[in-house]
């Protein structure tokens, strides 16, 4: 990969320790895939915030990369292992919660921006279109791809720091434009109703994609919190993290229609539903918010909640980033939401809170959170937002 004067010094160590290591790792990278130089990034997006995943090797990393490691462009977190604030309501240990302050410390010496979301395009980091970026997170990855036409590849935790440290990525896979075409087309014949539904359409073109880039027909309307579920669950279940829509994402227009051709039916939906929820009644989670709740959705979960009560036996988790958080503060959402016993979980997620082994069973709006809750042996439930309230309150799935 060539590099320029100011990019081999920074490689020979010139800038310091944390810059010296983030030009190796982009190199390596870009000497694997034969990236033809490093191009500037506008923003990016670490993953590998919580302590869960990190343990203490990853704590080490991070802190020894902290002693002179800024970044350089706008960078933003995807979730950590818990509130930050209130991780004591949510039933984390003091012993976990002080090794992820320690991470967080680490990452705000580098100059982060301490808003630990995978919908980093609600807050703040929002793209344009055509800007090449390095983010993390899979569901942020694919929204930036398709539904802004921002030019991300699916970065690692350690690539995306080296990223931001360096302010450049390799430039291969999703920034070159020879790598976006589309290669297959499914033609979506089924109605698509509420929320979950897109979750269900993304397990099932993502499995039918197999690391393919989808050329969607049929889909009439979808709104963004409906492209971000189904952004999320069609790269967990497989495809690459890109798509187009006609008359919603933009570039469909420029491409052709791949050959390769599938057809979504009514009843894939269904079977989508049935493999992807468990014979299961009594639901002891819920967690609304994966990826994070917009305010939007927030409103819908308090209009739902009004004079209502969480069921005792229930816990109910609205999974959201801090400023949707204050948003919502401000709106009287969240004195509504809390009034029903119900709780907001800031800066984390379901799939990367240390949950395994405290619920049996998640009740979610999104297949990638049962993806995820499967992984910590809980039997799930995917339903819209009001079925999800209703489990809540009465503490069954009906
Ligand atoms: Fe976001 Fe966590 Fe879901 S990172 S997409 S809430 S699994």
């Amino acid at each position: 990969m060539y590099l320029n004067r100011e990019e081999e010094s920074m490689l020979r160590g010139d800038k310091g320790f944390s810059v010296k290591k983030s030009m190796e790792i982009l190199v390596a990278l870009g000497d694997i895939f034969s990236a033809e130089k490093l191009i500037d990034v506008g923003s990016v997006q670490v993953s590998g915030v919580s302590y869960h995943n990190l343990g203490d090797a990853g704590l080490a990393f991070l802190e020894e990369l902290a002693k002179d490691g800024r970044v350089k462009v706008l960078t933003t977190l995807n979730p950590a292992g818990m509130d930050l604030e209130n991780w004591r309501n949510l039933g984390i240990s003091e012993e976990f919660a002080e090794k992820q302050n320690l991470v967080i410390k680490a990452f705000e010496r580098m100059g982060i921006l301490v808003s630990c979301t995978c919908t980093p395009y609600l807050i703040g980091n929002l793209p344009r279109y055509g800007e090449h970026i390095a983010w993390s997170e899979s569901s942020a990855v694919t929204f930036a791809n398709s539904v802004i036409g921002a030019k991300t590849n699916r970065e690692g935790g350690p690539s995306a720091l080296a990223a931001a440290f360096v302010g450049k990525t390799p430039y291969y896979g999703l920034h070159l434009d020879r790598n976006r075409i589309p290669d297959i087309y499914i033609q979506v014949d089924a109605k698509l109703k509420k929320l979950s539904d897109f979750g269900a359409l993304g397990y099932i073109i993502g499995k039918k994609a197999e690391n393919k880039i989808p050329y969607i027909t049929g889909i009439k309307k979808a709104d963004v919190d409906e492209l971000k579920s189904f952004s999320a669950s069609i790269v967990t279940y497989g495809s690459k993290p890109l798509y187009y829509i006609e008359n919603i994402t933009p570039g469909f227009e420029k491409h052709q229609t791949p050959k390769d051709k599938i057809t979504v039916e009514q009843k894939d939906l269904q079977d989508a539903y049935s493999n992807i929820n468990d014979v299961v009644s009594e639901i002891e989670l819920v967690c609304i918010g994966c990826p994070h709740c917009s305010i939007k959705e927030i409103a819908q979960i308090a209009h739902l909640l009004i004079n209502k009560k969480i069921s005792p036996n229930t816990e109910f988790w609205v999974a959201s980033s801090r400023s949707a958080k204050q948003l919502s503060d401000i709106c009287g959402y969240t004195k509504i939401i809390e009034k029903a016993g119900a709780k907001f979980a800031c800066d984390t997620c379901m799939a990367v809170a240390p949950l395994k082994g405290r619920f049996k069973s998640v009740a979610t709006t999104s297949a990638k959170g049962c993806y995820y809750s499967r992984h910590n042996n809980m039997l799930t439930k995917m339903g819209s937002i009001k079925e999800c309230v209703d489990a809540g309150v009465t503490g069954k799935w009906k």
